[in-house]
């Protein structure tokens, strides 16, 4: 077992995404026969897991929180009885830092010119693919926010099975949030870089290879974090917050919000050439996550997160920038973009709650859907999610839960109740922590009502730190293998 990972970097300040909630564990369990507070419920079958950073050495200068390398915690229910285990992301640079027994890469806010290799963009930074977990084909791909090679893992084992190559297709990288739309088995991303061309954009088709990649001209190197797909179309953005590109040619990385260009969001046909994008402008924002979007009549429909003020002002060490940008700040938004006159409307759905990470019924991706179940986002100086909102887009009704004092989840996918025909027919499944005993469970809650406090409660062996996203595989899904 490794040493713990210091709570001070080489910044000499405390850095809280490495204390308390935030603290990496060091060591890979498997766990049955758990304690359960309720029952788990019979028609609840499948697998949830979690992504996230866990540094497994000191980092090397600076550390940000982005910067750990990617762990999987998962929880498989079967048959009313539930088994955890988490495992590291074994990525090429993983197995080196391991083989080494030190960090050899520095993180986001060092100068990244010494590390040893980065992605095929040119971009000399650690591929830890820490940030999302999603299934495709069998296994599941952990993703990295920066782009990187989507790791397959084994969805039981949580086996690394080494980068995705989409049987020898894929060219470039891949970005940390694709879309899969489960009624034609495809799968859609874009990857970006600091050279052009900036942005492409590709589709894997229900084979499993690249069938379709285009190359997007932007106006300069971006930031994309998610994208939207619809029954006929893709949706790219180019947001005005952006690296800038004279502090990173220093080797220095800064944020600037550009806040007199607009946001700008490119729709393109799922399989369409480049000349066919279509930009449509909006306020200038920056957005993380899309919740859905889908077609009505000539109009697309797109939810989102939005953040309207994603530069805080203020000053500080790095450190302090760090986490004042790291801070999420979002209102549930909708777009409407009108594909006859190329006008945008847009109008907040929820200007009060500040909420994050949402899931959706994943079957309807790209679909028309009526339930989002968003994570709240705490009034703090760091990411604590410390409930759940449930936003019905037809009634306007939204419900909220609270996990209570000091306790905080992980995004909550929506996982379908076995037979389930209606959307909302299941529930939410979330890690829960413990800030005060240092303790975690799984909560899992009907989808429906949620006031009605989790059904069940499963008893963790051990603490499991805050992270990044999380999915929900169904156990038909799992009965296929890989292929
Ligand atoms: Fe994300």
């Amino acid at each position: 077992m490794a040493e713990p990972v210091a709570v001070i970097d080489e910044s000499g300040e405390p850095n809280p995404y490495l204390m308390g909630v935030y603290a990496p564990v060091q060591d890979e369990i498997t766990a049955e026969n758990l304690t359960v507070i309720g029952e788990i419920p019979r028609d609840l079958n499948g697998v949830y897991l979690r992504n996230g950073p866990n540094a497994r050495f000191p980092a090397g200068g600076r550390y940000h929180w982005f910067d750990g390398d990617g762990m999987v915690h998962a929880v498989h229910f079967e048959d009313g009885r539930a088994r955890y285990r988490n495992r590291y992301v074994r990525t090429r640079a993983f197995e080196a830092e391991s083989a080494a027994g030190r960090s050899l890469w520095t993180g986001v806010m060092e100068n990244p010119k010494d590390n040893p290799f980065g992605n095929t963009r040119g971009l000399n930074l650690k591929d830890s693919a820490n940030t999302d977990v999603i299934f495709h084909r069998g296994r599941i791909l952990t993703t990295w926010y920066l782009c990187g090679a989507p790791y397959g893992m084994d969805p039981l084992s949580l086996e690394t099975l080494g980068a995705e190559t989409f049987l020898d297709t894929l060219t470039g990288d891949f970005m940390a949030h694709p879309k899969l739309d489960e009624r034609t088995g495809e799968l859609f991303w874009f990857d970006y870089g600091p050279r052009r061309p900036y942005l492409r954009y590709g589709v894997v088709g229900a084979g499993g290879r690249v069938e379709h990649c285009v190359e997007l001209d932007l106006p300069g190197a971006r930031l994309p974090h998610d994208m939207a797909i619809t029954a006929g179309h893709a949706i790219l953005m180019d947001l005005p917050l952006y690296q800038d590109m004279d502090a990173a040619r220093q080797g220095r990385y800064k944020l600037t919000f550009n806040r007199e260009l607009p946001s700008r969001f490119g729709i393109i046909p799922r399989r369409g050439q480049a000349h066919e994008i279509r930009w449509f402008e909006a306020r200038p924002c920056y957005i993380y996550h899309v919740v859905n979007a889908w077609e009505e009549g000539d109009e697309i429909v797109m939810d989102v997160c939005r953040v309207s003020r994603p530069a805080p002002a203020g000053s500080g060490s790095p450190l302090a920038r760090m986490i004042s940008y790291l801070k999420l700040d979002a209102r549930m938004h909708r777009y409407r973009f009108d594909l006859r006159t190329g006008r945008t409307r847009e109008e907040s759905v929820d200007p009060d709650h500040n909420t994050e990470f949402p899931s959706i019924d994943a079957r309807l991706t790209g679909q028309r859907s009526r339930y989002a179940y968003n994570v709240s986002v705490k009034d703090a100086a760091t990411n604590l999610f410390d409930g759940l909102v449930r936003y019905d887009n037809v009634t306007g009704a939204k419900e909220t839960y609270s996990y209570g004092e000091h306790r905080y989840g992980s995004e909550a996918p929506f996982a379908p109740r076995d037979g389930a025909t209606a959307e909302d027919d299941g529930y939410l499944v979330s890690f829960v922590t413990d800030e005060r005993e240092g303790t975690s469970e799984v909560q899992v809650l009907h989808a429906a009502d949620l006031s009605a406090g989790p059904v069940a409660r499963i008893v963790l062996p051990r603490r499991v730190p805050l992270g990044f996203h999380a999915t929900w595989v169904r156990a038909d899904q799992l009965k296929g293998g890989a292929r």
